[in-house]
């Protein structure tokens, strides 16, 4: 038998998605938190541009979704995007009203203003930022305003492995959900009345990310193993702009500094942006990271340049500082050396499928943040709307959870529940692990990355199955450990973004076909896998 515990409201993930849930249902029942690393450690930690919302006054609302639905190239949910830019300022203002410290500036006549970026794909300056670290301030400043409740545990270093569900057919729900604790090697089941899945991205299937070691696609992995439907996994965002350095690796460099005039360049010095579409160095994500690509391999370069050498070496330190600390670390003064960089894997656009409420397809289960298929981004993340949606829908999450924990008992405890996967004896074969997981993400860089065709799509989906039996097998067999549970999780999740790709016949957003490089206007619709199922497409 299994330790139990029990709250009211579980929350797996401690990034901005997490925390505001947290907030918002703090003061209606008992709050766990199970994150796996330190609480702080999470894609939100390292987010640089900021926070998109209609706050100047000569913006709007309508401006904001447009952009939006451009950007996600026919795909985004209308009432997504309707909620998220109309909720968004509002978010905007609580995070500042709890102490977020973001940039400001002086307006024409010396008042105090809200320094508003411009990154691509907007059509006005509306990104909200904390200088180059607004990822760091938003977290600091939501564990600030948690800190100490008597009602809330936040458990560091708990792993969770897989949700726990009771019931058959309609009956099925969410309970709760099995978690590692890293530190004794023990699994413990946690129960409550609403579970919040905020376990973020999956970065880290693909060979170069600008995410973090958390981004394994825990969250999305387990809800699909527990039957809720997940959708439009074929969308995966690649940063344009990461550093090309062997020591920096996965250090992104922010479009807003392509927002501040950061022009990008070939080896040779050339410009090429407009050679492919009309903003420029300022287009939409896929465009810019496709465009790198192009030229990398027309020219046989390893990298192209982005260039900010004409900008004043004063304004470069204090509108980046990290970027400029770090490139300057790695022996590149930003001010006289144009940056090497090249696109990276940075967000999952598709995810476990949510209403407007964070409620998944599975009862008693919510999902909020980059695990969160919303509809808002459709086939391509509009710059800085993910700390945004993050925000507009986990307090929506928790709306929601609170409304329904209510009328929900909380699950009886079962003396004689084990974990659903059972797990062996034997001691984890690290090396094994390791050369599977670089395989893996080896795999996907070739196969499923900035351009794809159906025969290298056809080889990923063999190969993933390979990595999902090898790692099944070890998870079955070893006893329970991080890394067996992690490469089970990124072989499952890089196992559907290959199947969703592969159902996909047409180049759209972020999923661009050689075979099919043209967008079919027949197919606006999303694509769905539930675990036992063929992937179909339902309605965006
Ligand atoms: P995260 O912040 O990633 O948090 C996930 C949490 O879940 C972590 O605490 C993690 O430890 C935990 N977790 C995961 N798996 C498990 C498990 N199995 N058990 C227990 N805990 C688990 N977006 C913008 O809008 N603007 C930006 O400027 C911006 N810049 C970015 C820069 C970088 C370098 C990166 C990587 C991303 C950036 N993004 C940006 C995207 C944005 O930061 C993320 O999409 C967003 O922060 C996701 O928040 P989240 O709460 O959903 O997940
Ligand atoms: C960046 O700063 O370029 C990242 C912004 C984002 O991912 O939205």
């Amino acid at each position: 038998m299994c330790p139990m515990d029990t709250a009211d409201f579980l929350v797996i993930g401690s990034g901005i998605a997490g925390l505001t849930f947290v907030r918002e249902v703090l003061g209606h029942g008992s709050v766990l938190v199970l994150t796996k690393k330190d609480r702080a450690e999470s894609n939100t930690n390292y987010a640089q541009g900021g926070i998109a919302g209609v706050m100047a006054e000569d913006d709007a609302m309508d401006l904001h979704a447009a952009d939006t639905h451009t950007a996600g190239a026919g795909l985004c949910r209308d009432d997504a995007v309707r909620t998220l830019v109309r909720e968004g300022p509002e978010r905007i203002r609580d995070l500042i009203g709890l102490g977020a410290r973001f940039s400001i500036e002086q307006d024409r006549d010396g008042r105090e203003q809200l320094s508003l970026g411009r990154e691509g794909g907007h059509s006005k300056n509306r990104i909200v930022h904390a200088v180059d670290r607004t990822g760091w301030e938003c977290e600091r400043t939501l564990l600030a305003a948690t800190r100490d409740h008597p009602d809330l545990r936040i458990l560091e270093h708990w792993f969770v492995v897989d949700l726990a569900v009771e019931g058959d057919g309609d009956e099925r729900r969410c309970v709760g959900v099995w978690a590692l604790d890293t530190a004794s090697g023990t699994v413990h089941q946690f129960r409550a009345r609403a579970v919040l899945l905020a376990s973020g991205g999956c970065g880290r299937i693909y060979l170069h990310t600008t995410n973090p070691d958390i981004a394994t696609g825990d969250g999305v992995a387990m809800a699909w193993r527990a039957g809720a439907a997940i959708a439009n996994m074929e969308f995966i965002q690649f940063h344009p702009t990461t550093l090309y350095h062997p020591h920096g690796r996965s250090f992104l460099i922010s479009e807003a500094v392509r927002g501040e005039g950061g022009i990008l360049r070939t080896a040779d010095g050339n410009t090429f942006m407009h050679q492919y579409h009309p903003l420029g160095d300022l287009a939409p994500r896929d465009v810019v990271a496709r465009a790198i690509h192009t030229e990398r391999l027309a020219r046989g370069e390893p990298c192209v340049f982005l260039d900010v050498t004409h900008l004043s070496d004063d304004f470069l330190r204090s509108r980046f500082p990290t970027i400029h600390a770090r490139c300057m670390e790695l022996g590149i003064d930003i001010a006289v050396d144009p940056i090497p960089v090249v696109p990276a894997a940075h967000y999952m656009c598709g995810g476990v499928r949510t209403n407007l409420d964070g409620r998944t397809t599975l009862p008693g289960l919510y999902a909020a943040g980059e695990v969160a298929c919303t509809g808002v981004h459709g086939a391509n993340r509009l710059a800085s709307n993910s700390l945004l949606e993050a925000m507009v829908f986990g307090r929506r999450a928790a709306m929601a959870a609170i409304e329904s924990a209510a009328r929900v008992p909380l699950p009886a405890i079962a003396s004689e529940d084990a974990p659903p996967a059972g797990f062996g004896s034997e001691a984890p074969p690290p090396a094994v692990l390791g050369a599977a997981r670089r395989h893996l993400q080896a795999v996907m860089h070739d196969y499923a990355g900035i351009v794809r065709s159906l025969s290298g799509l056809a080889a990923a989906s063999t190969q993933t199955q390979r990595f999902r039996h090898e790692a099944a097998d070890i998870v079955r067999r070893s006893v329970p450990d991080v890394d067996a549970f992690e490469l089970r999780n990124m072989a499952d999740v890089a196992m559907l973004v290959v199947r969703s790709a592969l159902s996909r016949r047409e180049s759209r957003g972020l999923h661009y076909l050689t075979d099919y490089p043209e967008t079919n206007p027949t197919l606006v619709m999303d694509t769905l896998i539930c675990n036992g199922e063929e992937p179909s497409s339902g309605q965006a």
